[in-house]
């Protein structure tokens, strides 16, 4: 069975039944992704960063940053602008 998520910010019931933290990955206005949680962060070959005692890192989305794939704070120095936010699902009309 897959995995499922309870709710914003709380944990996920895996297949087998235990809770792990869920991940929380927040799109900063005009910024980088922000991810919290227990994530693994790898390249496409599947070498791994070291994220130890690091509860949270910054995504560049930008792609300005000189430490991707890590945001340095670039995109703000660059102006870079983007507001991203959910677009609100809207009912599909039965007919
Ligand atoms: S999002 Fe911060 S440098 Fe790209």
């Amino acid at each position: 069975m897959a995995d499922t998520t309870s709710q914003q910010g709380a944990a996920i019931e895996s297949g087998a039944g235990a809770n792990v933290p869920a991940v929380k990955i927040t799109v900063r206005p005009n910024g980088p992704f922000r991810v919290e949680g227990p994530v693994s962060l790898v390249d496409v070959e599947g070498k791994e960063w070291d994220l130890t005692g690091k509860p949270a890192i910054s995504l560049c989305r930008c792609g300005l940053s000189s430490k991707r794939p890590f945001c340095d704070g670039n995109h703000g120095r660059e102006g870079w602008k983007c507001d991203a936010s959910p677009i609100p699902s809207v009912p599909v009309a039965q007919g």
